[in-house]
């Protein structure tokens, strides 16, 4: 087969090689500057890169993505042990590859249509060069026979460029969002080219197992390809119709946390103190609800808002008694729909606290910011109730780690069905975000829930976090991928 782009095989020249590559639109580490003015980088917190990390220092692994600024090439470094390769984007790559293509075309039509996705050509083109670009990073440092883990929607072209071009390579892709049904999936004008570009993968991982097989109705309906059991088989003679030859087979991987980090800072004494601080800052009331999100419409901050507000104003809770704080962080700033919705839940705040704030107390402290991870665990501790409320969401992993930041199995949380985390926390109160009233009764229960049955539930959710973390993920998902294919699934 053709590769439609040259490369530098890594054989044959000085650069280094690996057997362990993961490409992701982001290279986990962040640009920080010291009290003396000098940059460094730090590794960004994340599950991710944390589960990925041992497997990247036993397999000499490296790690390709881009470094967070436009306009400009760095040579590959090393940080924490991992070596990074970074993609450089330019300045109209951002605008077209990563808040075009990316955030306002795949991220609504993945997630429900919640917003209308747009389709621009000149989005799709931008978004077909910087996915070239990245296989073509990748493809120059992989070693023969190397193991590829593409990572999300931003890179879903990846896999059919690599194995074109790499027909050696074992290649998995996981992708980290919802995949829509084929109804929705339909609207995509480029469809089948994003399909057959994921196809090009060995394994191509989901949160969901509606995910996976929404994946292969879209298969069956929109490619040349046989579907069978979980395998998308390409046709005898792929011809003109753009597939790469290789089977590829989808599966569910349920990514999770770093349960025992969790658990441990949710020991250390700095943290706990910072915990109780929180709780005297906010007044000492006796229930605190908590959300932390990314500003994103996809997290239902404005239904949980409102849920919240009707509360108040039923007089089912009191300001003072109980208290709402809401951590969002700042996201994607420069995407339209996303600067209306700071502005939508801004005036609602605004208009809330207006309306039932005492000299005292708030009624919702509201947070614009980004929190390190041990913050982020004293607010855990510091909660009673945890709001996860989105109206659509790959798998939610801050529910998790609230679950998992309760050692002591008290606190509740308040998940909504549409989030991967809804097929495994099944002990939480599971509330269907759109439907404010029942919403409200999901609140009022985990606030009235008798602390031996929460205390039961968060024990088995506690469990299932403990037995499925997400070094169990990656192990999982790379053992499926370095496994052949069984025999009979081949004729
Ligand atoms: C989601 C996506 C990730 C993405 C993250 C932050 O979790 O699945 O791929 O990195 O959001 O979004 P950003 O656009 O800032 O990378």
């Amino acid at each position: 087969m053709q590769a439609d782009f040259e490369i530098e095989h890594a054989s044959g020249s000085d650069k280094p090689s690996y057997d362990f590559i993961v490409v992701a639109n982001r290279l986990p580490v962040d640009r920080v500057q010291g009290e003396d003015g000098e940059l460094s980088w730090r590794r960004s917190p994340g599950g991710l890169v944390t589960a990925i990390a041992p497997v990247m220092q036993e397999s000499d692994g490296a790690w390709v993505g881009w470094h967070g600024a436009t306009d400009e090439e760095l040579e590959p470094f090393e940080n924490d042990g991992i070596h990074l390769i970074p993609v450089p984007l330019e300045e109209c790559d951002l605008e077209l590859y990563y808040e075009g293509f990316s955030n306002s075309t795949l991220w609504p039509l993945y997630h429900d249509v919640i917003v209308p996705p747009e389709f621009h050509r000149t989005w799709w083109d931008n978004y077909k060069k910087v996915n070239k670009r990245f296989a073509e990073a990748t493809a120059s440092v992989a070693k023969p026979g190397a193991t590829v883990w593409v990572q999300d929607y931003q890179l879903q072209l990846v896999p059919k460029l690599l194995r074109e071009a790499r027909p050696d390579l074992r290649i998995g892709f996981f992708n980290h969002i919802p995949f829509p049904s084929p109804g929705i999936f339909s609207q995509l004008p480029w469809r089948r080219q994003i399909l057959e570009g994921l196809a090009g993968a060995d394994v191509v991982g989901f949160q969901r197992t509606a995910d996976a097989s929404n994946f292969l109705r879209c298969m069956r309906r929109f490619t040349d390809r046989t579907v069978k059991g979980s395998l998308a088989i390409p046709p005898a003679s792929p011809g003109e119709s753009g597939s790469t030859g290789n089977i590829c087979r989808a599966e569910a991987h349920p990514i999770s946390i770093d349960t025992q980090q969790v658990a441990e800072l949710a020991h250390d004494p700095e943290i706990m103190a910072r915990a109780k601080q929180i709780r005297q800052e906010l007044g000492n009331p006796k229930t605190i609800m908590l959300g932390v999100d990314r500003l994103d419409y996809t997290k239902g901050i404005r239904h949980r808002l409102k849920a919240y507000g009707e509360l108040l104003a039923d007089g089912e809770i009191h300001v003072g008694e109980a208290c709402m704080v809401q951590v969002a962080s700042p996201s994607r700033e420069n995407v339209e729909r996303y600067q209306q919705l700071k502005d939508q839940v801004e005036l609602m705040v605004g208009n809330l606290n207006g309306e039932h704030d005492t000299m005292e107390h708030t009624a919702i402290r509201y947070l614009h910011h980004s929190y390190p991870l041990r913050e982020m665990i004293a607010l855990y501790l510091a909660a009673d109730i945890m709001l996860v409320t989105s109206l659509r969401d790959g798998m939610n992993l801050v529910a998790k780690e609230f679950v998992a930041a309760h050692t002591d199995d008290t606190g509740m949380l308040v998940l909504s069905e549409f989030t991967g985390a809804a097929d495994q926390l099944t002990q939480a109160v599971l509330v269907n975000p759109h439907d404010i009233d029942g919403m409200k009764s999901g609140i009022m229960r985990a606030l009235r829930m008798d602390p031996q049955d929460s205390a039961r539930r968060m024990r088995r959710m506690r469990r299932h976090l403990r037995d499925h973390d997400v070094a169990t993920w990656s192990q999982t998902f790379l053992s499926s991928l370095a496994q052949p294919l069984p025999v009979d699934t081949l004729v």
